[in-house]
């Protein structure tokens, strides 16, 4: 039957590899088989103790399992390792029509959370069968202090992103190769339950997905028809929850599990929102956590969705979110959100000395202290496909909130720093070089001031002076 299965998978690699280059890059680095493929941090647990892991093996593997050992430098680290037994479940791929070329039907995906970790410690992980394992890896648990920390922010990779965005995500690898997790803002993906296009973004991440941990937010793009016709109701990517082990919150109802969390590191509460569905359900829950976030004296609170609370473009915007969401975070005093969707890059604030009131903040821009600001907003795109501004959207919004950095056409990753007294923000184009940033000090009232990098020279990046776009160019 092996046997079978492997020829079956020459003839396959065979066939696609004299299909062209096009699809010769379509394959994975392994021929079906048990061993792990696709493997990848999340957290479902405190990052000061916890870790978890998933991977997948295309053929069913018995005793499938993680082994962890506190990393050394000396080579041998089975001989101290534990083993973790792995929760497994069976994916039927081909039941939709997204992956009906695929020459595989089912995977089996593999899951274990590592409990019971020391703060701040380094380890080394496996994961695999007596068939076939991984090779080690490194994560680092969280201190149980506020040690400053780096992280990365990535808008929607989603078009082009094995061809283009691998590139984005490793300069942004090389910009902050401590960075302590990744977040992924939306639109992973630009066809859910695509195979394909998940093993693309599985391969432009390779084995930095396996020691580098991803904090996922789903996008639009997440949610599509999933039977034959294509008729029914938008449903969450079949790949996301098998891949991605993430918090189930008990008070949400089970359409927004692994879709809706917090996630507690060094000194900043992250809130992750599903933009997609139940907003006004979430942001009930959003204003319990921040109210609870308050009572825990978190320092810095930082919300990501992949829906623009602020649109840069035109026709996208959406009032109905910022109607609900923003007397939320201005009453808790939310510091940072970061968003997708709009695929193009803005940076905007709301100014401090507005009053929060239940509709929503009041008074006017001050051009005397442009830089006292409440909360911040940032659209950004990590991806190929790049979208029009509207060039006086922002205007349009009132003077309740100042635009201070825009850009078309470039390709973004963030690199955010945190520390208990100020966030320091630079986002990088894909080449890095630096386009953006500032510094977000805060008070010991709570207030902000935000200084804008001086070293930022570069004019504002636009489809009028950056080489012409064409959609086609990004396509795998
Ligand atoms: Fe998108």
């Amino acid at each position: 039957m092996k046997n079978l299965k492997f020829a079956a998978a020459f003839l396959t690699v065979a066939a696609l590899l004299t299909c062209g280059g096009e699809t010769a890059t379509e394959l994975e680095a392994t021929l079906p088989g048990p061993t792990p493929e696709r493997v990848i941090l999340t957290w479902n647990g405190p990052p000061t103790s916890t870790q978890a892991v998933t991977w997948r093996t295309r053929i069913p593997v018995k005793g499938a399992r993680a082994e962890i050992t506190e990393a050394r430098s000396a080579p041998f680290l089975g001989d101290e390792a534990r083993e973790v037994s792995a929760t497994t479940q069976v994916i039927e791929l081909a039941t939709s029509e997204w992956n009906d070329d695929l020459e595989f039907s089912s995977v089996s995906y593999h899951s274990v959370s590592f409990t019971e970790l020391e703060p701040a410690t380094l380890y080394a992980y496996r994961v695999g069968s007596d068939e076939a394992w991984s090779e080690w890896h490194h994560f680092e648990t969280a201190s149980d202090t506020p040690e400053p920390f780096s992280f990365l922010y990535f808008g929607d990779a989603q078009n082009g992103v094995l061809s283009h965005w691998s590139r984005v995500l490793r300069t942004a690898y090389r910009t902050a190769p401590t960075a302590a997790f990744a977040i992924h803002a939306g639109d992973l993906v630009d066809r859910a339950h695509q195979d394909l296009e998940w093993s693309h973004w599985h391969r432009a991440g390779g084995w930095l997905n396996a020691t580098l941990p991803s904090v996922p937010v789903t996008g639009n793009h997440e949610y599509r028809a999933y039977d034959r016709e294509r008729t029914g109701d938008p449903v969450l990517a079949l790949q996301w929850r098998p891949q991605f082990a993430l918090p189930e919150v008990a008070d949400l109802p089970e359409s927004l599990a692994e879709t809706v969390y917090t996630l507690d590191y060094q000194g900043a509460r992250l809130f992750v929102l599903n933009s997609n569905r139940s907003q006004e359900l979430q942001v009930r829950w959003l204003d319990r956590a921040l109210e609870e976030a308050n009572r825990d004296n978190v320092t810095w609170k930082i919300l990501t969705l992949h829906h623009p609370v602020y649109s840069n473009t035109e026709d996208r915007d959406n009032p109905g979110l910022r109607s609900v969401l923003l007397p939320i975070l201005q009453r808790h005093g939310v510091d940072l959100v970061l968003q997708g969707h709009d695929h193009t890059y803005s940076r905007g604030h709301v100014p401090v000395y507005m009053q929060p009131t239940d509709s929503g903040p009041s008074g006017t821009a001050s051009e005397d202290d442009p830089k006292s600001v409440s909360t911040v907003f940032v659209v950004s795109v990590s991806g190929a496909k790049q979208y029009e501004i509207a060039a006086d959207r922002w205007d349009r919004y009132g003077e309740d909130v100042a635009l201070d950095r825009m850009a078309e056409n470039t390709q973004f990753f963030q690199v955010v720093h945190v520390e208990p007294d100020r966030i320091g923000y630079r986002a990088y184009t894909a080449t890095g070089s630096l386009y953006d940033g500032f510094e977000l000090m805060k008070g010991e009232g709570g207030e902000h001031v935000m200084v804008d990098l001086p070293v930022v020279q570069e004019a504002e990046r636009s489809h009028a002076n950056t080489p012409p776009y064409s959609s086609g160019h990004w396509r795998d």
